[in-house]
């Protein structure tokens, strides 16, 4: 693998995973990281990567469904390998315009695979990130193993569910090199604050409202971000080819504990908020996300036992790195909330 394409690299994942190849893996090769910057990507999460590893770093502003700038991308820089990160990412947007999550999830996923199917045997890895929520909700007990049948409940995981069965059938009937992972709730630097926990720790270090959607019981088992890019890394390199790894943190944590717990950290770090006893005050029961799946975990023991990954951090220590960030990077919360944001991007990448 010399020239690694990663889509979606400015986005939370990708950005997380552009930073430990370059900084944390023996890879001498080049990544080329193509974006589309949606409100969702962020390049300044990558500013100082772009300058330390000037030589071996491109980005390239694009959309994974424009097929002949796709094309010229993997001729220009004789991309070997593509990690593909790029997706619409959020289940309430997904629920709110699905048009987004049909074009890019599916249609783009599509796009991609046929022009590496074009471009064999030049591109001998095409991995696919993809999520635990493909395979629905879960009961009291129980794991999603690679093995569980499919049966997504919201437009965004009814689209990654249809592009991974894309994925599938291109190894199948094409015999594309491809190798897919299906990875539980993330979270730490970079998380775009949409996503429970930044919003959470960003409303309750600013004194505002904390929605728990329904009861505050469902289930996600959460993984801090740097294990999954680990796990890709390692899926990339010593993966079996055709092959689906499951990902998850074995952190099965009820949504209102993960509130709670962002609360009294928060008090702890930076103190209480004059007016409050315990930032818990702030919690606000509102109306549940339709559809939303109760429950989900990880069996992730094909990963541990064939690859040898296991997760480094445990929620503990992963959520107060996390804080810890946000509680640092005030200028990256503040770009990519303001509208500043898009006048950087257009200054930068037209
Ligand atoms: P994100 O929303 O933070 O980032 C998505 C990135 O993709 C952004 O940089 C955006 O600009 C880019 N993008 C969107 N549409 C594009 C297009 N048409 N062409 C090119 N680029 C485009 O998402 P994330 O949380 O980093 O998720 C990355 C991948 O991991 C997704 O495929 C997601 O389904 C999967 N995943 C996410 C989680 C999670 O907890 N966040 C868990 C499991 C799997
Ligand atoms: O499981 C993997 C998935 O995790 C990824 O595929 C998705 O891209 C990623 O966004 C994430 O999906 P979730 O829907 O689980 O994440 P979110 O942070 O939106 O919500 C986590 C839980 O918290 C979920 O049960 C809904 C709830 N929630 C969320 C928000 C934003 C709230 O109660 N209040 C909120 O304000």
């Amino acid at each position: 693998m010399k020239n690694l394409l990663v889509t979606g690299g400015c986005g939370f994942i990708g950005a997380n995973f552009i930073r430990y190849v370059f900084e944390e893996t023996d890879f001498t090769g080049r990544i080329v990281n193509l974006d589309k910057l949606t409100y969702a990507g962020n390049p300044e999460s990558l500013a100082d990567i772009q300058r330390k590893f000037a030589s071996r770093y491109v980005f390239c502003r694009g959309d994974i469904c424009h097929r002949s700038f796709v094309a010229e991308v993997l001729d220009t820089y004789s991309i070997d390998a593509i990690a593909h990160f790029a997706a619409e990412s959020h289940v309430d947007r997904s629920i709110v315009k699905p048009d987004d999550f049909i074009q890019t999830n599916i249609i783009g996923t599509y796009t991609l695979l046929q022009l590496a199917r074009e471009h064999m045997p030049q591109i001998t890895r095409f991995h696919h990130v993809s999520t635990d929520e493909v395979f629905g909700s879960l009961g009291e007990t129980g794991f999603f193993t690679e093995t569980t049948p499919y049966s997504p409940n919201s437009p965004y995981s009814a689209s990654k569910a249809s592009s991974d069965h894309l994925v599938r059938a291109y190894h199948e009937t094409y015999k594309l090199p491809v190798t897919m992972s299906n990875c539980s709730n993330n979270y730490g630097p970079f998380h775009f604050p949409e996503k429970l926990i930044p919003l959470m720790i960003l409303n309750a270090l600013e004194g505002k409202p904390l929605p728990v959607y329904g009861d505050g019981m469902n289930v996600r088992d959460w993984l801090y971000v740097r294990d999954h890019a680990v796990a890709i890394w390692m899926i990339l390199n010593k993966g079996v080819t055709g092959e689906t790894y499951n990902v998850g943190g074995r952190n099965e944590m009820k949504n209102l504990d993960v509130v709670n717990i962002v609360c009294d950290l928060l008090d702890e770090m930076v103190g209480k908020l004059p007016d409050k006893e315990s930032r818990r005050e702030l919690i606000t029961f509102v109306k549940d996300r339709p559809g939303h799946d109760r429950r989900y975990a990880i069996d992730c023991s094909k990963i541990e036992r064939q690859l040898g990954w296991k997760p480094a951090e445990s929620f503990d220590t992963g959520i107060r790195k996390t804080i810890r960030w946000y509680l640092d990077n005030k200028d990256w919360i503040a770009h990519v909330r303001s509208g500043d944001y898009l006048k950087w991007i257009a200054q930068h990448y037209g």
